[in-house]
C-alpha cells in the first residue's frame, strides 16, 4: 500500500482567516487574521485511515473541509488522484465531491424536513439512483449503524447521538472512495461509539476515511494519527508515509493520540 500513489496529497497547506464579515481574505494588510492552518503536509493512500488529533482551535476541521473540497487553502494544494481541487470549477468540485466523498460534518447539517432514511438516502437521488433501491440501501446503512427503529423519524425526534448516527450513514450510503469525519463519536456513548466504529472499518476496506478525534477508541482505529497545534502539524504516530519532519520539542507526547502504530 505504501507505493500506490496516494488518494489525498496536501503539500504545505495554509489557511489564514480574515476577521471581516464576509470571511475572504482583507486586502488590507493591517486587517487581522487568523492562521487556521500552517504550512500542513499530510497524505492519505487508498483505504487508509487517518486520525487528526489536536486542541480545540487546532485547525482540525479547517483540515477536513480542504480535504472534502469544502474550501480552498490560501496557499499549497490539495489534490485528490493527482488533481488539484483548486484548478477545478466550482461545479466540478461539487461533483467530485459527489461522486467520491462522504462528509460527517461536526454539527450534522441533517435536513429538518427529511426522515432519517430521506437524509441518508439524499446523496443517492443526486447519483440518479432509483426509489427503490435508495430505500433498500439507506435502510440497510441505518440499521448497521443502529437505526433500523427510526427510519421515518425526522432529526427533532432523534437524539443528538442518534443524528449523529444519521449522519454518518449519510456519509457511508455512497460507497465513496474518501469518507470525511469530524468528531464522528462525539455524541456516542462507548457502546454505539463501538458499534458505529465497526461500520466505518467495514468500508475502511475500500474506503479512504479521514476523521478528527479526541476519542481514544477512535483513535486507535485509525492506521495513522496526525497531531495539530495551533495549526501545525506535530507529531505522528504509525508508519510515516509522507517523510514529514517530526517536532524535535516532541510537545505532544503526552496526548492520547499518540498510539503505537
Ligand atoms: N471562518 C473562519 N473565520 C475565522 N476564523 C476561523 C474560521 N474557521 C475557523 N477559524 C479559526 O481557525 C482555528 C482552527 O479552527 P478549527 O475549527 O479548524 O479547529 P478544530 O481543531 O476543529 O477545533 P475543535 O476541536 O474545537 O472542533 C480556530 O482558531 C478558529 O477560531
Ligand atoms: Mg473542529
Amino acid at each position: 500500500m505504501t507505493d500506490d500513489p496516494p488518494l489525498v496529497s496536501c503539500i504545505n497547506v495554509s489557511k489564514v482567516y480574515s476577521l471581516a464579515s464576509n470571511g475572504r481574505l482583507s486586502r488590507r494588510s493591517d486587517a487581522p487574521t487568523v492562521t487556521a492552518l500552517d504550512s500542513v503536509s499530510v497524505e492519505v493512500q487508498p483505504g487508509e485511515t487517518i486520525a487528526l488529533s489536536g486542541p480545540s482551535g487546532s485547525g482540525k476541521s479547517t483540515l477536513l473541509h480542504l480535504i472534502a473540497g469544502l474550501e480552498t487553502p490560501t496557499s499549497g494544494t490539495v489534490s485528490f488522484d493527482g488533481t488539484d481541487l483548486a484548478s477545478l470549477s466550482g461545479r466540478r468540485r461539487t461533483r467530485h465531491r459527489l461522486n467520491n466523498v462522504g462528509i460527517v460534518f461536526q454539527h450534522f447539517h441533517l435536513l429538518d424536513a427529511l426522515s432519517a432514511r430521506g437524509n441518508v438516502a439524499l446523496p443517492l437521488v443526486e447519483r440518479g439512483i432509483r426509489k427503490r433501491e435508495r430505500r433498500e440501501r439507506a435502510t440497510e446503512v441505518l440499521e448497521a449503524v443502529g437505526l433500523g427503529d427510526r427510519l421515518t423519524h425526522t432529526p427533532d425526534q432523534l437524539s443528538g447521538g442518534e443524528q449523529q448516527r444519521v449522519a454518518i450513514a449519510r456519509a457511508l450510503v455512497t460507497n465513496p472512495r474518501l469518507v470525511i469525519a469530524d468528531e464522528p463519536t462525539g455524541e456516542l456513548d462507548t457502546e454505539t461509539g463501538a458499534q458505529v466504529l465497526e461500520r466505518f472499518q467495514a468500508a475502511a476496506e475500500e474506503t479512504a476515511i479521514v476523521l478528527a478525534s479526541h476519542d481514544p477508541n477512535t483513535l486507535a482505529v485509525a492506521d495513522r494519527v496526525v497531531s495539530l497545534r495551533d495549526g501545525q502539524r506535530v507529531a505522528e504516530s504509525g508508519p510515516d508515509r509522507d517523510r514529514h519532519t517530526i517536532d524535535p520539542a516532541g510537545a505532544h507526547s503526552g496526548t492520547p493520540g499518540e498510539i503505537d502504530g
